[in-house]
Protein backbone atom coordinates (compact mmCIF):
# COMPACT_ATOMS: atom_id res chain seq x y z
CA UNK A 1 0.00 0.00 0.00
CA UNK A 2 1.83 3.76 -0.96
CA UNK A 3 1.46 5.72 2.10
CA UNK A 4 0.73 9.08 -0.03
CA UNK A 5 -1.40 10.96 2.43
CA UNK A 6 0.75 10.37 5.24
CA UNK A 7 3.45 12.28 6.60
CA UNK A 8 5.73 10.19 8.94
CA UNK A 9 7.60 13.34 9.50
CA UNK A 10 7.04 16.20 12.88
CA UNK A 11 5.19 19.40 11.95
CA UNK A 12 7.53 22.55 11.23
CA UNK A 13 10.39 20.42 10.94
CA UNK A 14 11.83 22.31 8.35
CA UNK A 15 10.33 25.31 9.34
CA UNK A 16 12.93 28.57 8.95
CA UNK A 17 14.42 26.81 6.20
CA UNK A 18 14.47 27.45 2.19
CA UNK A 19 14.62 26.05 -0.76
CA UNK A 20 15.36 25.81 -4.47
CA UNK A 21 13.66 22.80 -6.27
CA UNK A 22 14.19 22.81 -10.12
CA UNK A 23 12.28 21.78 -12.28
CA UNK A 24 9.66 21.52 -9.19
CA UNK A 25 6.42 22.12 -10.71
CA UNK A 26 5.44 18.86 -12.22
CA UNK A 27 5.82 14.86 -11.77
CA UNK A 28 8.23 13.52 -8.65
CA UNK A 29 9.56 17.71 -8.26
CA UNK A 30 5.73 18.94 -7.72
CA UNK A 31 5.82 16.13 -5.07
CA UNK A 32 9.42 17.04 -3.62
CA UNK A 33 7.92 21.12 -3.26
CA UNK A 34 4.86 19.64 -1.65
CA UNK A 35 6.04 18.22 0.77
CA UNK A 36 9.17 20.35 2.11
CA UNK A 37 6.20 22.66 2.18
CA UNK A 38 4.06 21.00 3.96
CA UNK A 39 6.78 20.66 6.65
CA UNK A 40 7.69 24.60 6.87
CA UNK A 41 9.76 24.97 4.46
CA UNK A 42 9.66 28.16 2.35
CA UNK A 43 10.35 26.86 -1.57
CA UNK A 44 11.06 28.39 -4.56
CA UNK A 45 10.12 26.01 -7.38
CA UNK A 46 12.47 27.32 -10.67
CA UNK A 47 11.00 25.82 -13.92
CA UNK A 48 11.05 26.69 -17.23
CA UNK A 49 7.65 26.29 -18.03
CA UNK A 50 4.77 29.05 -16.37
CA UNK A 51 2.11 26.40 -16.81
CA UNK A 52 4.16 24.28 -14.70
CA UNK A 53 5.69 26.64 -12.22
CA UNK A 54 2.49 28.75 -11.85
CA UNK A 55 -0.36 26.19 -10.81
CA UNK A 56 2.47 24.41 -8.80
CA UNK A 57 2.61 27.63 -6.84
CA UNK A 58 -0.91 28.23 -6.41
CA UNK A 59 -1.67 24.49 -5.32
CA UNK A 60 0.93 24.82 -2.96
CA UNK A 61 -0.11 28.39 -1.10
CA UNK A 62 -3.68 27.09 -1.11
CA UNK A 63 -2.37 24.17 1.23
CA UNK A 64 -1.08 26.94 3.54
CA UNK A 65 2.56 26.33 2.25
CA UNK A 66 5.11 29.06 1.74
CA UNK A 67 6.22 29.02 -2.18
CA UNK A 68 7.64 31.34 -4.53
CA UNK A 69 7.84 30.61 -8.47
CA UNK A 70 10.65 31.44 -10.96
CA UNK A 71 10.97 30.86 -14.88
CA UNK A 72 15.01 29.05 -14.94
CA UNK A 73 16.60 26.71 -17.56
CA UNK A 74 19.31 25.01 -15.69
CA UNK A 75 21.26 25.02 -18.98
CA UNK A 76 21.61 28.63 -18.72
CA UNK A 77 24.60 29.07 -16.42
CA UNK A 78 23.88 33.00 -16.06
CA UNK A 79 20.68 32.96 -15.40
CA UNK A 80 21.11 29.77 -12.82
CA UNK A 81 23.73 32.67 -11.10
CA UNK A 82 21.10 35.20 -11.39
CA UNK A 83 18.20 33.25 -10.00
CA UNK A 84 20.01 31.73 -6.92
CA UNK A 85 21.47 35.53 -5.99
CA UNK A 86 17.59 36.36 -5.88
CA UNK A 87 16.66 33.55 -3.56
CA UNK A 88 19.56 34.12 -1.45
CA UNK A 89 19.13 38.21 -1.65
CA UNK A 90 15.19 37.56 -0.58
CA UNK A 91 15.80 34.98 2.21
CA UNK A 92 18.87 35.80 3.25
CA UNK A 93 19.74 32.33 3.20
CA UNK A 94 19.65 28.92 1.04
CA UNK A 95 19.52 25.11 2.84
CA UNK A 96 18.47 23.13 0.19
CA UNK A 97 18.95 22.49 -3.63
CA UNK A 98 16.65 20.20 -4.92
CA UNK A 99 18.81 19.07 -8.57
CA UNK A 100 15.30 17.49 -9.83
CA UNK A 101 15.19 18.93 -13.64
CA UNK A 102 15.63 16.33 -15.89
CA UNK A 103 14.91 16.00 -19.72
CA UNK A 104 15.16 12.58 -21.21
CA UNK A 105 13.68 10.31 -24.51
CA UNK A 106 14.22 6.78 -25.86
CA UNK A 107 16.65 7.57 -29.15
CA UNK A 108 19.02 4.96 -30.86
CA UNK A 109 22.37 5.91 -30.44
CA UNK A 110 23.61 5.68 -33.63
CA UNK A 111 21.30 7.88 -35.02
CA UNK A 112 21.24 10.36 -31.75
CA UNK A 113 22.02 13.59 -32.94
CA UNK A 114 24.57 15.68 -31.14
CA UNK A 115 21.71 18.36 -30.47
CA UNK A 116 19.43 15.77 -29.45
CA UNK A 117 22.66 14.36 -27.35
CA UNK A 118 23.65 17.76 -25.97
CA UNK A 119 20.33 18.52 -24.55
CA UNK A 120 19.89 15.92 -22.40
CA UNK A 121 23.44 16.20 -21.14
CA UNK A 122 22.97 19.60 -20.84
CA UNK A 123 19.92 19.43 -18.59
CA UNK A 124 20.66 16.40 -16.46
CA UNK A 125 24.67 17.15 -15.72
CA UNK A 126 25.87 20.32 -16.93
CA UNK A 127 22.50 21.50 -15.20
CA UNK A 128 23.16 19.80 -12.43
CA UNK A 129 26.65 21.20 -12.04
CA UNK A 130 25.25 24.99 -12.91
CA UNK A 131 23.02 24.79 -9.53
CA UNK A 132 25.74 23.38 -7.35
CA UNK A 133 28.40 25.44 -8.12
CA UNK A 134 26.04 28.38 -8.10
CA UNK A 135 24.78 27.59 -4.62
CA UNK A 136 28.28 26.90 -3.16
CA UNK A 137 29.42 30.76 -1.93
CA UNK A 138 25.90 31.14 -0.09
CA UNK A 139 25.87 27.55 1.77
CA UNK A 140 29.48 28.05 2.39
CA UNK A 141 28.83 31.98 3.97
CA UNK A 142 26.00 30.06 6.35
CA UNK A 143 27.98 28.08 7.60
CA UNK A 144 26.11 24.86 5.76
CA UNK A 145 23.81 23.46 3.49
CA UNK A 146 22.03 20.57 1.72
CA UNK A 147 22.61 19.48 -2.03
CA UNK A 148 20.39 16.53 -2.81
CA UNK A 149 20.78 15.57 -7.14
CA UNK A 150 18.21 13.20 -9.03
CA UNK A 151 19.77 10.35 -10.52
CA UNK A 152 18.37 7.18 -11.97
CA UNK A 153 19.08 2.96 -11.96
CA UNK A 154 19.07 2.47 -15.77
CA UNK A 155 22.97 3.00 -16.27
CA UNK A 156 23.46 0.63 -13.30
CA UNK A 157 23.60 -2.21 -16.15
CA UNK A 158 22.63 -0.51 -19.43
CA UNK A 159 19.12 0.59 -20.85
CA UNK A 160 19.51 0.95 -24.76
CA UNK A 161 18.51 3.81 -26.61
CA UNK A 162 19.40 6.04 -23.66
CA UNK A 163 22.71 6.42 -24.42
CA UNK A 164 22.27 10.39 -23.75
CA UNK A 165 20.54 9.94 -20.26
CA UNK A 166 22.55 6.97 -18.73
CA UNK A 167 26.22 9.31 -19.67
CA UNK A 168 24.38 12.26 -18.12
CA UNK A 169 23.37 10.46 -14.86
CA UNK A 170 26.06 8.62 -14.04
CA UNK A 171 28.33 11.72 -14.24
CA UNK A 172 25.65 13.15 -11.82
CA UNK A 173 26.20 10.16 -9.74
CA UNK A 174 30.43 10.80 -9.86
CA UNK A 175 29.52 14.93 -9.15
CA UNK A 176 27.73 13.68 -5.86
CA UNK A 177 30.68 11.84 -5.07
CA UNK A 178 33.06 14.54 -5.65
CA UNK A 179 31.47 17.26 -4.48
CA UNK A 180 30.77 15.96 -1.59
CA UNK A 181 34.41 15.25 -0.46
CA UNK A 182 35.45 18.73 -1.78
CA UNK A 183 32.41 20.53 -0.15
CA UNK A 184 32.46 18.62 3.19
CA UNK A 185 34.83 20.98 4.88
CA UNK A 186 32.46 23.94 4.43
CA UNK A 187 29.22 21.38 6.15
CA UNK A 188 27.65 21.15 2.32
CA UNK A 189 26.15 17.51 2.29
CA UNK A 190 25.56 16.02 -0.85
CA UNK A 191 23.74 13.28 -1.65
CA UNK A 192 21.45 12.03 -4.63
CA UNK A 193 18.21 10.16 -5.24
CA UNK A 194 17.55 7.11 -7.43
CA UNK A 195 14.08 7.31 -8.05
CA UNK A 196 12.54 3.73 -9.76
CA UNK A 197 9.62 3.69 -11.92
CA UNK A 198 6.77 6.48 -11.12
CA UNK A 199 4.44 6.95 -13.44
CA UNK A 200 3.70 10.31 -13.81
CA UNK A 201 2.24 12.06 -16.60
CA UNK A 202 5.34 13.50 -18.24
CA UNK A 203 6.95 10.12 -17.44
CA UNK A 204 4.88 8.02 -19.20
CA UNK A 205 4.19 10.51 -22.01
CA UNK A 206 7.76 10.32 -22.44
CA UNK A 207 9.01 6.75 -22.22
CA UNK A 208 7.08 5.30 -24.11
CA UNK A 209 9.84 3.68 -26.32
CA UNK A 210 9.23 2.70 -30.20
CA UNK A 211 7.31 -0.41 -30.38
CA UNK A 212 9.37 -1.74 -33.28
CA UNK A 213 12.69 -1.29 -30.01
CA UNK A 214 11.70 -4.62 -28.45
CA UNK A 215 12.51 -2.23 -25.38
CA UNK A 216 10.53 -3.31 -22.34
CA UNK A 217 8.05 -0.42 -21.69
CA UNK A 218 7.40 -0.20 -17.84
CA UNK A 219 4.61 2.66 -17.96
CA UNK A 220 2.70 2.14 -21.03
CA UNK A 221 0.60 -1.25 -20.17
CA UNK A 222 -3.17 -0.31 -19.96
CA UNK A 223 -4.38 0.82 -17.03
CA UNK A 224 -6.46 -1.93 -15.66
CA UNK A 225 -3.34 -4.24 -16.24
CA UNK A 226 -0.88 -1.42 -13.78
CA UNK A 227 -1.00 -3.39 -10.82
CA UNK A 228 -0.55 -6.62 -11.85
CA UNK A 229 2.54 -5.52 -14.00
CA UNK A 230 3.85 -3.98 -10.88
CA UNK A 231 3.67 -6.94 -8.69
CA UNK A 232 5.19 -8.95 -11.39
CA UNK A 233 7.90 -6.72 -11.91
CA UNK A 234 8.81 -4.90 -9.00
CA UNK A 235 9.97 -7.08 -5.89
CA UNK A 236 7.61 -4.45 -3.60
CA UNK A 237 4.93 -5.12 -5.78
CA UNK A 238 3.41 -1.53 -6.34
CA UNK A 239 4.71 2.16 -8.48
CA UNK A 240 6.58 4.32 -6.84
CA UNK A 241 4.79 7.66 -6.16
CA UNK A 242 6.49 11.25 -5.92
CA UNK A 243 5.89 10.64 -2.03
CA UNK A 244 8.33 8.04 -1.64
CA UNK A 245 11.13 9.89 -3.49
CA UNK A 246 10.39 13.39 -1.30
CA UNK A 247 10.27 11.38 1.57
CA UNK A 248 13.99 11.05 1.53
CA UNK A 249 14.61 14.50 0.39
CA UNK A 250 13.14 15.69 3.48
CA UNK A 251 15.03 13.55 5.60
CA UNK A 252 18.02 14.55 3.98
CA UNK A 253 16.85 18.09 4.47
CA UNK A 254 16.24 17.33 7.94
CA UNK A 255 18.76 17.02 11.09
CA UNK A 256 18.97 13.16 10.59
CA UNK A 257 20.67 14.03 7.55
CA UNK A 258 23.36 15.87 9.29
CA UNK A 259 26.38 13.14 8.92
CA UNK A 260 24.79 12.02 5.16
CA UNK A 261 27.57 12.86 2.50
CA UNK A 262 28.47 10.95 -1.14
CA UNK A 263 25.37 8.66 -0.67
CA UNK A 264 22.87 7.89 -3.61
CA UNK A 265 19.43 6.12 -2.47
CA UNK A 266 18.12 3.94 -4.82
CA UNK A 267 14.67 3.94 -4.34
CA UNK A 268 12.36 2.10 -6.42
CA UNK A 269 10.56 -1.31 -4.53
CA UNK A 270 13.86 -3.36 -5.55
CA UNK A 271 12.95 -2.92 -9.16
CA UNK A 272 16.45 -2.55 -10.47
CA UNK A 273 17.92 -5.68 -9.11
CA UNK A 274 15.11 -7.77 -10.05
CA UNK A 275 15.27 -6.29 -13.63
CA UNK A 276 15.72 -8.79 -16.38
C1 LIG B 1 15.11 11.83 -30.88
C2 LIG B 1 14.84 13.95 -30.03
C3 LIG B 1 13.66 13.55 -29.33
C4 LIG B 1 13.24 12.18 -29.47
C5 LIG B 1 14.03 15.63 -28.92
N1 LIG B 1 15.01 15.25 -29.74
N2 LIG B 1 13.18 14.62 -28.65
N3 LIG B 1 15.56 13.09 -30.79
N4 LIG B 1 14.01 11.36 -30.24
N5 LIG B 1 12.15 11.72 -28.84
C6 LIG B 1 16.08 16.05 -30.27
C7 LIG B 1 15.55 17.15 -31.15
O1 LIG B 1 15.28 16.66 -32.46
C8 LIG B 1 16.71 18.13 -31.14
O2 LIG B 1 17.76 17.72 -31.96
C9 LIG B 1 17.23 18.01 -29.71
O3 LIG B 1 16.76 16.74 -29.22
C10 LIG B 1 16.71 19.11 -28.82
O4 LIG B 1 15.30 19.08 -28.88
P1 LIG B 1 14.41 20.36 -28.49
O5 LIG B 1 13.01 19.93 -28.50
O6 LIG B 1 14.83 21.52 -29.33
O7 LIG B 1 14.94 20.66 -27.04
P2 LIG B 1 14.21 21.28 -25.83
O8 LIG B 1 12.99 22.03 -26.24
O9 LIG B 1 15.23 21.98 -25.08
O10 LIG B 1 13.67 20.01 -25.03
C11 LIG B 1 14.52 19.26 -24.20
C12 LIG B 1 14.14 17.80 -24.31
C13 LIG B 1 12.65 17.58 -24.02
C14 LIG B 1 15.01 17.01 -23.35
C15 LIG B 1 14.45 17.33 -25.72
O11 LIG B 1 12.32 16.21 -24.17
C16 LIG B 1 12.26 18.03 -22.65
O12 LIG B 1 12.21 19.23 -22.38
N6 LIG B 1 11.93 17.14 -21.75
C17 LIG B 1 11.57 17.53 -20.37
C18 LIG B 1 10.63 16.59 -19.80
C19 LIG B 1 11.22 15.24 -19.66
O13 LIG B 1 11.89 14.72 -20.53
N7 LIG B 1 10.95 14.62 -18.53
C20 LIG B 1 11.35 13.29 -18.32
C21 LIG B 1 12.14 13.24 -17.09
S1 LIG B 1 11.78 11.75 -16.28
P3 LIG B 1 17.95 18.30 -33.47
O14 LIG B 1 19.19 17.63 -33.96
O15 LIG B 1 16.73 17.92 -34.23
O16 LIG B 1 18.12 19.80 -33.30
C22 LIG B 1 13.13 10.86 -16.15
C23 LIG B 1 12.91 9.44 -15.66
C24 LIG B 1 13.58 8.43 -16.53
O17 LIG B 1 14.16 11.34 -16.43
C25 LIG B 1 12.84 7.10 -16.54
C26 LIG B 1 13.22 6.26 -17.77
C27 LIG B 1 12.33 5.07 -18.08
Amino acid sequence: MASDNVSVFREGLLAGQVGLVTGGGSGIGLGISELLAALGMHVVIASRKPEHFEAARERIAAAGGAVSSVALDVRDQARVREVVDGVTQQHGRLDLLVNNAAGNFYAPSATLSPNAWKAVVEIDLYGTFHCSQAVYPAMKAQGGGRIVSTSMTLHYRGWPQMAHATAAKAGVDALTRTLAVEWAPERIRVNAIAPGPIPTEGVRKAFTPPAESGIPDRFAVADQQMDAYAQQRIPLGRWGTPRDIANMVAYLASPAGDWITGSIFVIDGGEWLARQ
